[in-house]
């Protein structure tokens, strides 16, 4: 998947403009910003679910617009940041609507369908939820329904906005857990914003980090997770270290001058990253 150009706009309010980018296949991408900076906008748009003003998203070199609907929703699987359930609605059927996409009209609903969902509630751990209505749920038990719908449609791309909202620390990491694992199974395209810079570090394969509707840095996060880097996109003085178990980049946001106050004594994975 990719974007040439895209402009993307709301009536008279242009949220991003002439945008160009590359989503890498089969690989994770993650996406960064602070609030409002057209994060949400552009998932939408690589999801068809908003048309550009200008420019063009290309799913394997076809611009998204000449796309079939149905094939769409064949290959992408998008997870809104606030979807709003039909009201009443089950656990159960809302994550079959995510078969949807594969039903034929000859036959309703099949084999592979009930296989597909019974192992999106699995992964998700909503399998005891099934007969609940959706609208009871917490927000975590919710969050994690919307995410066996999108496992069902079982789609060789996934967009998610802010899949951890609401999910206390045990559920994220399981959540993103299996966003890699569903990545590494079947080389499956996933492109997701977080919020968490050090979950974002930790899980992409690549970053992209965005301010006020233009992309900042892209690339590994080793590369592109800096001190400099969280300055200029969230305008936060921050140290970035080595993450004890990953080794790679973590934020800690401290002071203006801590960087400059750091002992110059300290092992390399100590010192802050410059
Ligand atoms: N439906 C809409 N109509 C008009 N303006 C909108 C609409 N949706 C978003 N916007 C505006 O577009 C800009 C970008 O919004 P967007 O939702 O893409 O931000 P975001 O980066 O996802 O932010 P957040 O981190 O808060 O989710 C904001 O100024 C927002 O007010
Ligand atoms: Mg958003």
């Amino acid at each position: 998947m990719a974007a040439r150009g895209l402009t993307l706009a709301y009536e008279d309010r242009t949220v991003v403009e002439d945008l160009d980018l590359e989503v890498p296949d089969g690989k994770v991408t993650v996406i960064v910003g602070p609030n409002a900076c057209g994060k949400s906008t552009l998932l939408r748009a690589l999801g068809r679910l908003l048309k550009p003003r200008r420019g063009a998203v290309l799913l394997d070199g076809t611009e998204l617009a000449h796309v079939p609907t149905r094939r769409i929703a064949q290959v992408i699987g998008l997870l809104p940041q606030t979807p709003m359930p039909p009201e009443g609605i089950t656990v159960a059927d809302l994550v079959s609507r995510g078969r949807q996409p594969h039903q034929k009209w000859w036959r309703q609903w099949s084999d592979s369908d009930e296989a597909a969902v019974a192992h999106a509630m699995e992964r998700t751990g909503t399998t005891d939820l099934a007969e609940r209505p959706v609208d009871e749920l917490s927000g975590g038990q919710r969050q994690r329904v919307w995410i066996a719908m999108a496992l069902a449609q079982d789609t060789d791309l996934l967009l998610l906005d802010e899949p951890t909202t609401y999910l206390d620390i045990a559920h994220q990491v399981e959540v993103l857990d299996l966003v890699r694992q569903l990545n590494r199974e079947r080389s499956r395209t996933v492109v997701a914003v977080l919020h968490d810079l050090n979950q974002a570090a930790r899980y992409a394969d690549h970053l992209i980090a965005m301010r006020a509707g233009r992309i900042v840095a892209q690339g590994p996060p080793a590369d592109t997770v800096t001190a400099d880097l969280v300055q200029e996109v969230f305008g936060l003085a921050s140290v970035v270290v080595s993450d004890p178990v990953t080794g790679g980049p973590l934020v800690v946001p401290g002071p203006p001058g801590v960087r400059r106050q750091t002992p110059r004594g300290l092992p390399a994975h100590r010192r802050p990253i410059k």
